[in-house]
């Protein structure tokens, strides 16, 4: 396993096609789910400098907060709710360019300005979302939306 990530493209995109085979040489000898969560939170911060990275898990009827790399945040989110429970609700990806404008947002930080939420679909069902945060607002575009779907398209397997 590599110790270190070799990033140097300049573009986001590009980036994104360094990340991706590094996040899964990181992952493919590792069979527990949080250390593979782990490492994707703390590779994609590390790329990036996202104000925050994590993941919420389904756990019955709410998310629980998994892991993370940032600053403290909430714990449990109820389907439906915020972004990150509306992702699961519609089981699809949520930008939202500027938080404030989202009815529902839950803001564990009032330095979060623009979001993305990604489900983890398993057999059809979402079993988790990847939650990023950025303290810039409309930080998201499709780039990452392509990147990190495909990103939890592999993260499936370790659930
Ligand atoms: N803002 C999210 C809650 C999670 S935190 O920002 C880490 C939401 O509205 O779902």
């Amino acid at each position: 396993m590599a110790e270190t990530l070799a990033l140097t493209a300049a573009t986001k995109a590009a980036r994104y096609a360094e990340l991706l085979p590094q996040i899964d040489a990181l992952t493919a000898g590792e069979s527990d789910l949080t250390a593979n969560l782990a490492n994707t939170a703390a590779a994609l911060r590390q790329a990036f400098g996202f104000f925050w990275v994590g993941f919420y898990l389904v756990k019955g009827d709410e998310l629980v907060l998994g892991p993370f790399q940032g600053p403290i945040a909430c714990t449990r989110i109820r389907k439906g709710r915020g972004v990150c429970g509306g992702s699961w609700a519609q089981a699809r990806t949520l930008l939202v360019p500027d938080v404030e404008q989202f009815p529902g947002h839950i803001a564990c930080s009032s330095d979060s300005k623009s979001e993305i939420v990604v489900p983890v679909l398993k057999n059809g069902e979402v079993v988790a979302v990847l939650d990023v945060d950025s303290d810039q607002l409309n930080d998201f575009d499709a780039d990452d939306q392509a990147a990190l779907e495909q990103l939890m398209q592999r993260a499936a397997q370790w659930f």
